[in-house]
C-alpha cells in the first residue's frame, strides 16, 4: 500500500504543476527529483560541476531498455569482480553458496573467494547474504614514542539501535503454551509486503 502510493503517477492530476521550486544548493538532486516526480517545475544550481553532471543525468530522458541493457552489462562484468568483498553471513548466521559456473559444482565451506585471482572470479557465482553498507571506524594511535597503541574512537561497533515503539501485550497460548506478543498495530515498515523470512515461527491460533 505505502509503495503503491509512493510510485503512483502523481503528475496525472497536475495538482502541483504550477508550483515553481528552486534548490540553489541542489547537491545530488534529491529535492529536484522528488519535486519533479510530483510534477512541480524544478530548477537547480550548484557550484560543484559534479553535482550538475549527476543531476543532469538523473533527470535526463532515457531509453529504458538501453539503460537496462547497460546495467545488465555492468552487472555481468563487475559483479563477479567485487562479490568476494561483499558476501557475508546473514544476521542469524545464514550462509550463502558459491558455485563454480563451468562445472556447476557447489563449493565447500573451506572455499575462500578472496583467494581467487581477478581473472578467475568470473567463473564463480554467489547466492546469499550480501553487505549493504560498510562503515569505517577510526582508531586514534597513541602519540607517545614507541607506543603505537590504537584506541578505537567508537566504543562499540553498534551505530544505532531502535527500541520497538509499538504497544504489545505478552501472551501465552492456553492450548500450546507458546509465548508470543500481541501487537496493538502492525510492527512492519511495509505491512502489505509478504513475509519472506525462512524462520517464521508458527503458533497455534486457537
Ligand atoms: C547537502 S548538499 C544539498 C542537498 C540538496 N539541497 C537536497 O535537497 O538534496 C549541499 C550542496 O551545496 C553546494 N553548495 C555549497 N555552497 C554553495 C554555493 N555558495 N553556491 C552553490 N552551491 C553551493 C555544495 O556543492 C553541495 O552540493
Amino acid at each position: 500500500m505505502a509503495w503503491d502510493n509512493y510510485y503512483a503517477n502523481h503528475q496525472k492530476k497536475g495538482a502541483f504543476k504550477h508550483l515553481k521550486v528552486a534548490d540553489i544548493f541542489m547537491g545530488g538532486g534529491t529535492t529536484l527529483i522528488e519535486g519533479s516526480r510530483l510534477g512541480m517545475q524544478m530548477s537547480g544550481n550548484d557550484l560543484n560541476p559534479v553535482a550538475w553532471f549527476v543531476v543532469k543525468q538523473e533527470l535526463a530522458d532515457v531509453d529504458l531498455d538501453e539503460v537496462k541493457r547497460l546495467l545488465a552489462d555492468i552487472e555481468s562484468e563487475v559483479k563477479p569482480q567485487i562479490m568476494p568483498f561483499y558476501y557475508c553471513d546473514g544476521p542469524n548466521g545464514e550462509k550463502g553458496t558459491w558455485t563454480h559456473k563451468p562445472s556447476g559444482k557447489m563449493m565447500g565451506a573451506d572455499f575462500d573467494p578472496l583467494a581467487l585471482k581477478p581473472e578467475e572470479r568470473k567463473d564463480y557465482a554467489y547466492d546469499g547474504p550480501e553487505i549493504i553498507y560498510t562503515f569505517w571506524a577510526k582508531h586514534g594511535p597513541c602519540q607517545a614514542t614507541g607506543c603505537g597503541h590504537r584506541t578505537p574512537i567508537m566504543t562499540k561497533p553498534l551505530v544505532a539501535s531502535r527500541a520497538p515503539t509499538i504497544s504489545y501485550w505478552p501472551h501465552q497460548c492456553k492450548n500450546c503454551v507458546a509465548s508470543y506478543d500481541i501487537e496493538e498495530n502492525s510492527n512492519r515498515l511495509a505491512p502489505d509486503v509478504p513475509c519472506s523470512s525462512r524462520k517464521m515461527k508458527s503458533f497455534c491460533i486457537a
